[in-house]
């Protein structure tokens, strides 16, 4: 079953007397344990639409189901619950706190439950991506992949649906980018969740079980 569906979505945006449509009528789903590509040139709508999908913006129209709940429904409290519990993001420039250790950082969007040992999944998360003798470094004595290694734990340490990917590989070479690319795509098996990422990146492409292209808000083919 999909996790995430856009149905028909449309995103304007008014600016004085101008109307630019960043997304028209664009239906899309992910399911579990597939990575989706989204491409499109400057300007085409990829960042909106990994927006609707992260439910950080709202469509002008169209629907936005998670898990077969339409989103439009939800209260305020329930979005934020949803953004916190069932997706996890990763960037471009990998967002770290430069203050907190590896494993600090992965703790950190599950400081809210004190229901599990979120100490131990940070940890297990580190050492499957390779980094379980860097647990206490902070960023600053991290390179560029290990980095994204801990943004990647990060992103999983609430054991979401959905991992949502700006540009992972825009900031690393492309041997360190296979390698991030690797973890991403052994993830998406292990943790069953369906990764979305958006990106330029020909590599990343590669790698993709299914690729969507934008041009000008419109889904091609
Ligand atoms: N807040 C906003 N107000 C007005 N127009 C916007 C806003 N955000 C985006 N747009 C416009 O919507 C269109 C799609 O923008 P979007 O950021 O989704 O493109 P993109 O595909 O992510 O581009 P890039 O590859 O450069 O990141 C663009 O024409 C952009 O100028
Ligand atoms: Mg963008």
């Amino acid at each position: 079953m999909s996790v995430i569906v856009l149905e028909s979505v449309t995103k304007r945006y008014e600016s004085g007397a101008e109307t630019v449509v960043a997304l028209d009528a664009v239906d899309f789903h992910a399911d579990r344990g597939e990575m989706v590509s989204i491409i499109g040139p400057s300007g085409s709508g990829k960042s909106t639409m990994l927006n609707m999908i992260g439910l950080l913006d709202t469509p002008t129209s169209g629907t936005v189901r998670i898990d077969d709940r339409v989103v439009s429904d939800f209260s305020e409290a329930d979005l934020t619950e949803e953004r916190r519990s069932g997706i996890g993001f990763v960037f471009q420039d990998f967002h770290l706190l430069p203050m907190l250790t590896a494993v600090e950082n992965v703790e950190l969007p599950s400081m809210w439950d004190t229901s599990v040992d979120r100490r131990d999944r940070a940890v297990d998360l580190l050492r499957r991506v390779g980094l379980g003798d860097r647990l206490t470094h902070t960023p600053d004595e991290l390179s560029g992949g290990q980095r994204q290694r801990v943004a990647i734990a990060r992103a999983l340490i609430n054991e979401p649906d959905i991992v949502l990917a700006d540009e992972p590989t825009g900031n690393l070479d492309r041997d360190t980018g296979a390698t991030i690319l690797d973890e991403l795509t052994r993830f998406t098996d292990e943790e069953d969740v369906a990764v979305v990422s958006v990106t330029h990146d020909e590599q990343l492409v590669e790698y993709a079980d299914r690729v969507v292209e934008l041009i000008d808000g419109v889904i091609q083919g």
